[in-house]
């Protein structure tokens, strides 16, 4: 299972355009991908000014803010509050035409030098937009803060040449969510968790018990032990989740992947455009990948109002 899980991870950071020596793990799905990240990002965040969060716990701690659009998914929201972070830490920073407003981020990091993590999205729920990642990649470089990609959808748009410019910088992250039950067609219960770190990752979910034989307890002196899915998820008995990404990938290969991506952003694009060509149907956002937004009005309503996108 250690050998289809270090094949599998290495492919999805491969195909995800990741950088290869990331630490990875196959979770539920992108929520407890998020809280994997977030967790490996708050151990970072806290042992830079000299706090144990793991040992000591967030009493005391400096508050960690986590810096948003204000469109993050819900499951960010209760990352944040499963880590003990505190939604009042939890902080929009605004949107411009859907996008993280990058004025209103850097105003936000340099009002403080609380550790702070820009969580970013590629594929807004309702209209598909990607954040501008590049530009919040240089700001938090320059404020220290770390910065986290929920790609639940849209991070497979880098198996697409046709739609990888819009992941741009993306790369540049500190760690990022997707999963696979959603472009990639594998069934439900299969998140992928990429973190940039692998020390921080593994300081915040890594554990052992006595009644177990741990790779690196068994490993040969000078040999690399195996990889011991304990390090690297939150769940501790789990399905083996790595052998359907395994099977598709195997079987669907680059190109057929890009091709989920491409048709099913052409499909998606074709099915709102041709429910905006029907009467009483508004178009409110066109599908930059597969999704999109109409409005269907009542057919007895006599006032309109303008598209809120
Ligand atoms: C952008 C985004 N993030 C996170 C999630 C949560 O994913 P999961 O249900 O795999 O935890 C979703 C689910 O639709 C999503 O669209």
């Amino acid at each position: 299972m250690a050998v289809v899980e270090e094949v599998a991870g290495a492919w999805l950071k491969d195909l995800l355009r990741l950088p290869a020596d990331a630490s990875f793990g196959f979770t539920t799905g992108a929520q407890s991908a998020h809280v994997t990240a977030l967790a490996a990002a708050r151990h970072h965040l806290l042992a830079e000014r000299g706090w144990d969060v793991e040992r000591r716990g967030l009493a005391g701690a400096p508050a960690v803010r986590v810096l948003t659009s204000g469109l993050q998914h819900a499951t960010v929201d209760r990352a944040v509050r499963l880590l003990g972070l505190g939604t009042d830490n939890l902080r929009s920073v605004g949107a411009a035409a859907g996008r993280i407003d990058l004025a209103g981020l850097e105003r936000e990091l340099t009002a403080s030098d609380a550790p702070a993590v820009v969580s970013v999205q590629a594929g807004e729920i309702n209209t598909g937009l990607f954040d501008p990642f590049a530009e919040v990649c240089d700001l938090a470089a320059a404020h220290g803060a770390w910065v986290h990609v929920d790609g639940a959808i849209g991070l497979w748009a880098a198996a697409s040449a046709r739609h990888r410019h819009l992941l741009a910088g993306a790369e540049r992250a500190d760690s990022w969510t997707t999963d696979a039950h959603k472009w990639l067609n594998v069934p439900y219960d299969s998140g992928f968790v990429v973190v940039r770190r692998p020390d921080a990752h593994r300081a915040a979910l890594s554990t052992r018990a006595s009644y177990l034989v741990h790779a690196d307890d068994a490993a040969e002196p000078g040999v690399e032990p195996a990889r011991d899915q304990l390090d690297w998820n939150p769940e501790w008995s789990r399905r083996a989740r790595a052998v359907p990404v395994y099977a598709a990938v195997r079987s669907l290969g680059r190109a057929g992947i890009a091709s989920i991506v491409d048709r099913c952003v052409e499909h998606a694009q074709r099915l709102v455009d041709g429910l905006g060509g029907l009467p009483g149907v508004e178009v409110l956002a066109r599908p930059v990948v597969n999704q999109g937004l109409v409005r269907f009005r009542s057919p007895t309503a006599t006032t309109t109002r303008a598209p809120t996108g």
